[in-house]
């Protein structure tokens, strides 16, 4: 990209990913201002996770130009310097199995060269935050996927970063930890940091996200402030959904052999 935008945390210009014939991510163009709540919505299969990886440098696009915080991912010493700023939950969470959730969190810190003492601080806030505290003899392989998905997020905020990545936070998690999660989001969006979550649950992405772009079939369709897309369309985010992915004039197919009748 020529010239990025310093106001966005995220740019990017024809970003494409191929696998073999297919096209997984398809010319998007995506802008993240900073300090926005970010939901990257779409159905599944449409190429969020594929969209995240390249975000964060786990894999590489077919074509097109990424800015993350106004630096290229693809220069050696700003791809670092990215790196140092960012926090990533994947969508398959890889955490270390032989650790506890504490071990993992100074083996983080100390990653990010951070000072022992502002470690053990934060990563006793987080764990009691997190509800992870009352467990703290627990290996990470014996935690089941909730605790997983809260040690992943503490992780990933302990260092502090600018910008956040996450890909399907809310996934399999229960009512409780979904709040949780919820609730240390939005304290890290309200500092002025960047979230970039991608979700398929309208509802919490209604209720968190201040921006949000719709994918659909590798194609980014739709991408606003939700303020101005619930405003202009009149509708809720759902409706705006159905709409853009395509499918809100299908009545959904029906199963042969579960339909009414005296058979
Ligand atoms: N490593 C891969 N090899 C081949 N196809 C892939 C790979 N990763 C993703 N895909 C395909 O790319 C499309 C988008 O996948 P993905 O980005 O995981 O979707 P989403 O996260 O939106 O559910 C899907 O059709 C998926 O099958
Ligand atoms: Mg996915």
């Amino acid at each position: 990209m020529s010239e990025p935008t310093e106001s966005l945390a995220i740019e990017t210009r024809g970003l494409t990913r191929m696998f073999g014939e297919q096209c997984a991510v398809d010319r998007v163009d995506l802008q993240v201002p900073r300090g926005t709540f970010y939901g990257f919505l779409g159905p599944n299969g449409a190429g969020k996770s594929t969209t995240i990886k390249m975000l964060t440098g786990l894999l590489a696009p077919s074509a097109g130009a990424i800015a993350i915080l106004g630096m290229n991912p693809f220069d050696r010493d700003q791809a670092l310097d990215i790196k140092r700023r960012i926090g990533v939950v994947p969508e398959d969470l890889s955490l270390f199995d032989n650790l506890t959730g504490r071990e993992y969190l100074m083996f983080i810190g100390r990653m990010f060269s951070l000072e022992k003492s502002v470690i053990v601080q934060r990563s006793d806030e987080l764990l009691a935050m997190m509800n992870l505290d009352h467990e703290h003899r627990k290996l990470t392989l014996e935690y089941s996927h909730g605790m997983k998905k809260k040690l992943a997020l503490a992780a990933a905020i302990l260092p502090d970063p600018d910008l956040l990545f996450l890909d399907e936070p809310f996934e399999g998690v229960d009512a409780v930890t979904s709040r949780v999660i919820r609730e240390t989001l939005s304290g890290f969006t309200s500092r002025g940091s960047t979230v970039f979550l991608t979700s398929h649950v309208l509802e919490i992405v209604e209720k968190l996200c201040t921006h949000v772009g719709i994918i659909a079939e590798g194609k980014l369709v739709e991408q606003s402030a939700l303020a101005d897309l619930q405003t202009s369309s009149g509708h809720s985010l759902e409706d705006v959904f159905l709409e853009v992915v395509g499918q809100s004039d299908e009545p959904p197919q029906k199963l042969s052999w579960l339909e009414g009748g005296d058979t």
